[in-house]
């Protein structure tokens, strides 16, 4: 049974003005198991077989954005939190969305638990989404993000880095430091190598070297391990009389630093309203 419920069902989704195709299995409920494709509201993220009823729902949908507070704004990109417990449908749904392009994630029903942060870009139709991540209200271990997913016609634009980054200034905001769920995917071990690489040695180049983890950690809300991590897979660290010593040699940085990548969208700040969840 487990072998056949895990067969990818559904190919493709309608999301939008988008048609995307589907990278792995996500378990719908059992009424869906006839289907190859759904048609989702880009808004309330509701899900149907048929295209008439899509179109019928887009006639009632009041929605024109995610339910939820809107907590950052900078021009056309709009980042809405969503309280799980608060919008259960809609935070059940977005997982399900999510799962189809998410391999190995187990999925969290107990959507109460988390906050989804969703990237919009808004026009005069409304806001449509971009791409999400979830993070736990409540970490024991520090994680700062649980999935992340830019959506396939919007990735390889900068998003993911945007939403990495969006991620260490809620921590940072938060007076603590986190880290991502593991296992990452692939794409998001690259994602968030290349966010850290570019941080980390952006400070370093500017403080020549002059500073220690534990102030880098506490500067970025990176935590202490991954940024040992990046930097021994980036061989910028020495042992000396048992102590890490951190290169800074400034073109051996500005290498590593132009193979990181482009720096993809900056989160600004300033136009971040928010309080952590108490
Ligand atoms: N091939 C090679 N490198 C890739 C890549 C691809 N298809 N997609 C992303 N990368 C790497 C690149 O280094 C890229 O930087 P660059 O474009 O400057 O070279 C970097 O990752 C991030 O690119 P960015 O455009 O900011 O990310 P994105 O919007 O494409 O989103 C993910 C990245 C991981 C969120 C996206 O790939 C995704 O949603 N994947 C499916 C879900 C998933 O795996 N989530 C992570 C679970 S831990
Ligand atoms: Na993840």
């Amino acid at each position: 049974h487990e072998e056949f419920t895990k067969v990818k069902n559904i190919a493709t989704i309608e999301l939008g003005r988008y048609e995307i195709e589907t990278w792995y299995f996500s378990p719908f409920p059992p009424e869906y198991n006839d289907c190859t494709k759904l048609f989702f509201c880009e808004f309330c993220l509701n899900f149907m077989k048929r295209k008439e009823q899509l179109q019928r729902h887009m006639r009632k949908c009041d929605l024109k954005h995610p339910p939820g507070d809107e907590i950052y704004r900078n021009g056309t990109l709009s980042m809405f939190e969503v309280d799980g417990k608060k919008n259960k449908v809609y935070g059940q749904n977005l997982c399900y969305l999510a799962k189809l392009f998410l391999d190995h994630k187990t999925l969290y029903y107990d959507v109460d638990l988390f906050l989804f942060y969703v990237l919009c870009e808004c026009d005069d139709r409304g806001c449509h989404m971009v791409g999400y991540f979830s993070k736990e209200k409540h970490s024991e271990e520090s994680y700062n993000l649980a999935c992340i997913l830019t959506l396939p016609p919007y990735q390889r634009k900068g998003y993911g880095k945007f939403l990495i980054a969006f991620s260490y200034e809620l921590s940072k905001k938060e007076g603590k430091v986190g880290t991502p769920e593991r296992p990452l995917s692939d794409l998001g071990l690259l994602s968030y190598r290349g966010y850290w690489t570019r941080v980390l040695l952006d400070i370093l180049k500017k403080h020549k070297g002059n500073i220690s983890i534990k102030e880098l950690s506490d500067m970025t809300a990176i935590k202490a391990e991954d940024i040992l991590s990046t930097l021994q897979s980036l061989e910028l660290i020495q042992y000396r009389k048992g102590q890490h010593v951190i290169c800074a040699d400034p073109k051996v940085l500005d290498r590593h630093l132009k193979a990181a990548g482009r720096g993809g969208l900056d989160v600004d700040v300033t136009k971040l309203i928010w309080t952590p969840y108490k």
